[in-house]
């Protein structure tokens, strides 16, 4: 006897349809599960079995055989146990249902129960495109299920329960748009209002935003670097549907969608700490799970302490930083996650974090501070657009009652900047100031002559590389934006010019 049930698949963050087939043949009694499945899947064996036990129908004493169709991709997890069990209890006639148009995916505990699994967003997104009209699917993954319109949606708790609504004894409600929530805020982030003074720092931050600029933020230990950095996504402009899309799909493939969340409005902000290896960043495991880089798609990647950061994760960064998406080989395939993130990063500017301070002594060696910052890889300081200083706040700044602004407020201005730049970049594929090429650069950064003379003498005295010359027309740009101004002006550029320390300080000597 044979049948045939519906399911979709996962390849990283690309999903297809699979077709699980079930054979009984007489012989002896033995169960075989074929069509490139991984361990999980071929546990999922152990699992069916006493699921069906368990749930009260018998497991057929024959031989069985799945077939996972197409056979030539590798099958992965445990999303096929819910329909490798479908298809058994079709196959042995004790479920008479037509399930055509139906598709199942979900985890099976030895009870009988239908648990939670990792990749369901992409997954229903793949049946809704496949134009399947009901999918079943773990209850607890109801709600990143009910952001796909144009499909029905049935979450269900039990194999029990599950039989029960296709048989039509007692029928399961499909989700509906009171399942579907928005993560709106950042969770646990917190807003600009909350840093007293450092408005030289907080401008430079507002510009790295409306911009997308990477930034390097160096000063003393307690100067606040960190808490700035945090507060940088709530500054962020409000992300696109297919933005939040994007960054939902990696979090439902990692099982990091946090609960009782549909879609993330809310750009992430990732700050994972130094001692993180190369593959937690990039991504890794023999089926690769996006890593830090790709978990904060469409947001911020926070490195702080960046010299602590060992040289090859340092490495690892540069190229998906540049082409916005990570490629991981591996033998039986190669796997590409989306990682267009603002790299924020922060130090001290030496190894005991005073040089340059106003009233603290630096305890390091001559020429610490230079060796310090050889630590971080050239090519990876090449790709902060802004460097800044962050120096100690007083006392009267910290103990002063003055309201500070918030960060709806710096929003607004940096989403109208944005604007601008995302009519001016129509159909180029890109959206912001920092992403432009050198081509693009020289069509939208007309400068005035007066600005144009400023810029080399700035030039000239900083010493500055070809490299730099672009970035800081790139930065006046987008202080150009913030302002409404089309053609760059003097102004402008002397801002961005401030914002290239590194190129400028001690750390030359
Ligand atoms: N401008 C400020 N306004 C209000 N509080 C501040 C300010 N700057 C620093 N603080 C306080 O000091 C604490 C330390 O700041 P933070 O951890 O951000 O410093 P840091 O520059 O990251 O230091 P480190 O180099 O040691 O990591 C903050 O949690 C905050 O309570
Ligand atoms: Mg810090
Ligand atoms: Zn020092």
């Amino acid at each position: 006897m044979f049948s045939r049930v519906t399911s979709i698949g996962l390849f990283g963050l690309e999903s297809y349809r699979v077709d699980v087939e079930a054979d009984l043949s007489g012989g002896l009694p033995r169960f075989d599960v074929v069509g490139l499945p991984d361990a999980a899947v071929s546990e999922s064996r152990e699992r069916v079995r006493a699921a069906i036990h368990n749930s009260g129908f018998d497991f057929p004493v024959s031989r069985v055989t799945i077939n996972l169709a197409p056979a030539d991709i590798k099958k992965e997890g445990p999303v096929y146990d819910l329909p490798i069990m479908i298809a058994l209890l079709k196959a042995t006639g004790q479920l008479r249902v037509n399930t055509d148009g139906c598709a199942f995916i979900g985890e099976l505990s030895l009870s009988g129960e239908i648990h939670k699994i990792n990749g369901v967003l992409p997954m229903v997104i793949r049946a809704q495109k496949e134009s399947i009209e009901k999918i079943f699917v773990p209850y607890d993954n109801r709600r990143e299920s009910a952001v796909v319109k144009g499909i029905e949606v049935y979450p269900v708790k039990t194999v029990k329960e599950l039989l029960d609504h296709l048989n039509g004894i007692k029928e399961i409600e499909p989700v509906t748009e009171e399942d579907y929530i928005e993560m709106l805020t950042p969770l646990g982030l917190p807003d600009f209002s909350d840093v007293k003074g450092q408005y030289q720092p907080k401008r430079a931050l507002e510009v790295a935003a409306a911009g997308g600029h990477n930034v390097l933020m160096i000063g003393p230990p307690g100067s606040g670097k960190s808490m700035l950095a945090k507060r940088i996504p709530s500054i962020l402009p409000d992300m696109t549907f297919d933005e939040s899309l994007e960054t939902t799909n990696i979090y439902s493939i990692s099982g990091k969608l946090p609960d009782g969340i549909s879609l993330m409005k809310a750009r992430p902000f990732r700050s994972p700490h130094h001692t993180i290896s190369p593959a937690g960043l990039s991504g890794g495991g023999t089926v690769p799970r996006p890593g830090e880089i790709s978990l904060a798609h469409n947001g911020v990647l926070f490195l702080d302490e960046l010299p602590e950061f060992s040289r090859s994760s340092m490495e690892i960064l540069r190229q998906p930083i540049e082409d916005g998406k990570i490629t991981i080989a591996r033998v039986a395939a190669t796997y590409s996650y989306p990682c267009s993130v603002m790299l924020v990063a922060a130090m001290n500017p030496c190894p005991c974090g005073n040089f340059g301070h106003p009233t603290k002594p630096c305890t390091c060696p001559k020429g610490a501070p230079a060796r310090y910052l050889s630590k971080v890889s050239g090519p990876l300081l090449d790709r902060l657009d802004i460097h800044i200083e962050v120096p100690a706040v007083n006392y009267d700044e910290l103990s002063s009652t003055v309201n500070e602004e918030c960060s709806a407020d710096i929003k607004k201005r940096v989403n109208a900047a944005r604007k601008l730049q995302q009519q001016r970049l129509e159909n180029t594929g890109i959206s912001c100031n920092a992403k432009m090429t050198a081509s693009l650069t020289r069509k939208h950064c007309q400068i005035t002559e007066e600005a144009s003379k400023v810029l080399k003498a700035s030039f000239e005295s900083l010493g500055l590389s070809a490299r730099a010359y672009d970035k800081v027309l790139r930065v006046s740009r987008t202080i150009a934006d913030l302002e409404n101004d089309e053609i760059i002006n003097s102004e402008h550029i002397l801002e961005a010019v401030q914002y290239r320390s590194l190129d400028r300080k001690f750390w030359k000597t």
